[in-house]
């Protein structure tokens, strides 16, 4: 290419390590790395980062409520994510995690930075307290009835029911979502960054075509707001960074999160042979894009800038925000099985699918996308199966058979591919300017055209009639030389259907500047099917598998959640009658107790099923000693897929409730109740 390439190095938001990849998250992935390939493709050096974001109290109590340490969580997760993003064809030249030793560094560097420059303050401050667990908790951990409707077992900053926002302070009846106690206030001293030092600056950057116009308006708000001191430290016990020179404080996880950016790109430099120093130079000639959700502007566009401007560094060239998406018009949902994991989509289908879909829905403006499932089957049915992958599949068995894979040299209808080839610009502008619904529109009226050409000129009457070859040759070829021109175009939305289509082509990775090259001449391979039509029956039972999910899935307020006096903890999400008639509760014996060894919580039991044996670790440790459960009768969860703990594989669950500490209870048959019986 004529251009000077560009550097450029492109994030998405780093997803939390304890929780999986759903579809929800999906849309920013497949956004960036359709727009990170397309760069690519131009020929510019561009690297994407991303990582897990693994720091903070729920990864913290998730790690607990499984047993495992929070290592050993966020190595788990860490895995998980990776393999649902590669099923995804989502490239990332590195994937990190913010528990990195290039994020510790890192971090320590841009706060001592910041704390020498006198952005850094303390102040002792008031925070709800859990007097049972001994901690600080955060405001989602602190959970009770809405002071505006009186919806019980609400969050602790927003209500669910009506919308509300409020501080903990304003829930009535507010308990622990952690032990169930009720929060006392503490003084605590804690870390402050100052970021009304920074209101100019940020002001200057932020009105100078950095943000997307709807961004930019709220950030006018923000700054009529005034700039708030943003607390950046959290008291042990946390998962986290010790913050140099103040023992048992921690860097809050949203402190050291966008610095993972920075770590994450480290550790690519290190393995590539790059200059890191020079990208984040404040004179730096490289872009630094981040793609993110528009619920996390705030922490991109204020906190994050002005930290780097503190520390000397450079900021960020634009902060690209998207809407969220909805499933058939509505927020996902976890009963009607529209809160779709990216394993789970996997499962059933392929995922240049989606990646099609989401390509087509997207703009570069911040309104929500919807995915529409009967609308989905019948898109991607109609516009990959029907329109592009049909543009090969009618063609290249005539070139295979007839002329021994060999194309025609010379183009039969050269206005027609040079109409193909001008479009190129307009393409390129779009997927440039992330209006990839719009690139995806021009593309399909191109195969639309192919399509026109190829009906219009019938191949296969042609074929059947003596005399017509040079003309069955023309028209075929004509066709893969159209068709290897859309697969190019599409390159940065479908990797997997590209690569394929490379292959049957026997062509280099196609570049942007390559496109515009017929093949003439040129030999192909025997053609095989690059994707098959998609049956609704494949989306239900994916949704159906949604459904199941939710039934399995652990909860890290497991033992909060499924205990404590109704008043303190009201029921929360319901389940339908299928999802619990799937619970195979039986009454079970316990043959064995025992400690586990460093374990404070657990103990391991020996449950005779009538027959059958169960290892199972139970967090009841505080409640019971293990001499006098043995013998007796209790309930189990029977049919809860096998977990790998810390301390060994636990094959189910018993069942407790209670607030917790000395008082839980695990459940208690008649007697005459047998091992084994189920429950009816
Ligand atoms: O909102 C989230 O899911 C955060 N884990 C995103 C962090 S992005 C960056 F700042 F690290
Ligand atoms: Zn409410």
């Amino acid at each position: 290419m004529s251009e000077t390439p560009r550097k450029i190095l492109v994030t998405s938001a780093l997803p939390y390590a304890n929780g999986p990849i759903h579809i929800g998250h999906l849309v920013e992935y497949i956004q960036t790395d359709i727009w990170v390939r397309y760069q690519k493709m131009r020929g510019n050096e561009c690297w994407y980062v991303c990582a897990d974001d693994a720091h903070g109290t729920p990864i913290m109590l998730r790690a607990r409520a499984e047993g495992i340490t929070p290592e050993e969580l966020i190595a788990r997760v860490s895995q998980e994510h990776q393999a649902d993003f590669a099923g995804f064809g989502i490239a990332f030249d590195n994937y990190g995690s913010t528990h990195s030793d290039e994020n510790r560094a890192l971090a320590s560097q841009i706060y001592l930075a910041n704390r020498e420059a006198g952005h850094i303050s303390t102040r002792t401050i008031q925070r709800p307290y859990d007097p049972q667990e001994n901690m600080f908790l955060p405001d989602r951990f602190i959970k009770g009835t809405c002071p505006k409707c009186g919806a019980e077992d609400q969050y602790g900053d927003n209500c669910e029911v009506c919308g509300a926002t409020y501080s903990p302070s304003e829930l009535k009846d507010p308990f622990s979502a952690v032990s169930g106690a009720t929060p006392t206030q503490k003084d605590t001293e804690q870390y402050f960054f100052d970021l009304g030092h920074f209101e100019k600056s940020l002001k200057d950057w932020t009105r100078g075509g950095q943000l997307q116009a709807a961004i930019a308006a709220k950030l006018n708000e923000w700054f009529e707001g005034g700039l708030k001191d943003w607390e950046i430290s959290r008291d042990a016990p946390y998962f986290g960074f010790e913050i140099p020179e103040a023992p048992n404080k921690f860097f809050y996880v949203w402190m050291d999160a966008p610095i993972g950016y920075m770590a994450s790109f480290k550790q690519l430099c290190d393995k590539a042979g790059l200059d890191f120093d020079a990208w984040w130079a404040k004179d730096s000639d490289t872009e630094l894009y981040h793609f993110i959700g528009k619920d996390i502007a705030y922490f991109h566009t204020l906190f994050w800038p002005a930290m780097l401007e503190g520390a000397g560094l450079r900021r960020p060239t634009k902060v690209f925000c998207h809407g969220f998406l909805t499933v058939d018009g509505a927020k996902m949902s976890k009963s009607r099985g529209t809160f779709i994991k990216a394993r789970t989509y996997l499962d059933h289908l392929n995922p240049e699918a989606l990646r099609y879909y989401f390509a087509a829905k997207l703009s570069d403006g911040i309104d929500d996308i919807d995915l529409n499932l009967e609308d989905f089957v019948q898109r991607v049915n109609s516009d990959l199966v029907g329109k592009v992958v049909n543009i090969a599949s009618r063609c290249a068995g005539f070139i295979k058979k007839r002329f021994d894979g060999k194309l025609a040299a010379e183009l039969s209808e050269p206005e027609l591919f040079h109409t193909f080839v001008r479009a190129g610009d307009e393409i390129a502008a779009l997927y440039e300017a992330r209006a990839f619904g719009r690139a995806v529109r021009e593309i399909m009226a191109l195969a639309d055209l192919a399509n026109q050409y190829i009906d219009e000129q019938a191949p296969w009457v042609v074929a059947k009639q003596d005399g017509r070859d040079a003309e069955l040759h023309a028209i075929c070829s004509m066709g893969i030389e159209l068709f290897r021109v859309l697969i190019g175009y599409l390159r940065p939305i479908l990797p997997g259907i590209t690569a394929q289509s490379e292959a049957f082509l026997q062509i280099e990775p196609l570049t942007w500047d390559k496109i515009a090259e017929p093949l003439g001449g040129h030999t192909v391979a025997k053609f095989k099917p690059l994707m098959t039509r998609i049956d609704s029956d494949q989306v239900s039972k994916m949704v159906e598998q949604s459904k199941d999910d939710l039934a399995a899935e652990p909860k890290a307020t497991a033992k909060v959640a499924a205990s404590g006096p109704l008043a303190k903890n009201p029921i929360g999400e319901t389940i339908d009658f299928d999802a619990f008639a799937k619970v195979d509760l039986r009454v079970v014996r316990i043959a064995k107790a025992e400690h586990v060894q460093g374990a404070d919580k657990l103990l391991r039991l020996t449950l005779d099923l009538g027959g059958e044996t169960r290892n199972v670790f139970a967090g009841i440790k505080s409640a019971y000693n293990p001499e006098d459960l043995e013998g007796r009768l209790t309930v189990m969860v029977a049919n809860l897929a096998p977990r790998k703990m810390k301390f060994g594989v636990s094959e189910g669950m018993v069942l407790a409730a209670g607030p917790g500490g000395k008082e839980l209870f695990i459940l208690n048959p008649d007697d005459g109740a047998q091992p084994g019986m189920k429950v009816k």
